[in-house]
């Protein structure tokens, strides 16, 4: 019961975007791994699944569109951020045409999703992206050594579900795309994934 009052606090998103803050440790690792690990240039259309208030927003140089389930998110990233497009929408049932993007990101989300949600979104972001681009996962991991118990505690108590190891990431979107490339960044609060997506047999 204290878990379902503590995740509607959080829903809100003033407490939201506090929360963020007090991550800053790992937003910083999640703007490192975006700025080394995807290709952007100012005429680069990126999607954002599950975007939250809009943070990454501001790391992204070209064009930005923003989704999130959370309509309450979306309105605020609409009143907080300058430029970019944001829509309420379901990360696993996209409205937008085939290879409307350029590339497509989801960021600290894919806890919050089941295995079948995980895929479903996985093939969204494929049908979606263009011919060269990717679907690139970057999100918290539960501790990669297990003696971190402190870690591993401190993410169980996320409101996402779903923590997950690398392997068992890579496990879950290896069902239905390949998996080109994966690395982590070790932290004090989490460690952090990143895992490039692409068609399933476009790995040589
Ligand atoms: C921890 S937040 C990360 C937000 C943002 N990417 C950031 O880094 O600030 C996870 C987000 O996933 C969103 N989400 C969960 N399930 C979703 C779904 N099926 N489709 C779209 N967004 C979803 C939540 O509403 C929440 O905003």
């Amino acid at each position: 019961m204290l878990r379902k009052a503590l995740e509607r606090v959080l829903e809100l998103p003033a407490v939201y975007d506090l929360n963020q803050l007090i991550g800053q440790p790992t937003v910083r690792r999640y703007t490192q791994l975006i700025a080394e690990e995807v290709p952007l240039t100012a005429e680069t259309s990126v999607l954002d699944l599950g975007c939250g208030t809009g943070a990454t927003r501001q790391i992204i140089p070209g064009r930005y569109c923003g989704i999130d389930i959370n309509p309450d998110y979306i309105a605020a990233a609409k009143r907080i951020r300058s430029g970019g497009e944001f829509i309420a929408m379901d990360a696993t049932k996209l409205t937008f045409p085939d290879a409307s993007f350029d590339q497509v990101i989801s960021v600290a989300t894919t806890h919050h999703l089941d295995g079948g949600q995980l895929q479903a979104m996985a093939l969204e972001a494929l049908r979606v992206v263009r011919a060269g681009g990717a679907f690139h996962i970057i999100d918290a991991i539960l501790p990669v050594n297990p003696r971190d118990r402190a870690k591993e505690m401190f993410f169980r108590m996320d409101r996402g579900r779903f923590p997950r190891k690398l392997e068992d990431l890579v496990a879950v979107v290896s069902g239905v795309a390949g998996v080109a490339r994966t690395r982590v960044l070790n932290g004090p609060m989490h460690d952090v994934a990143y895992v490039k997506v692409v068609r399933a047999g476009a790995i040589a």
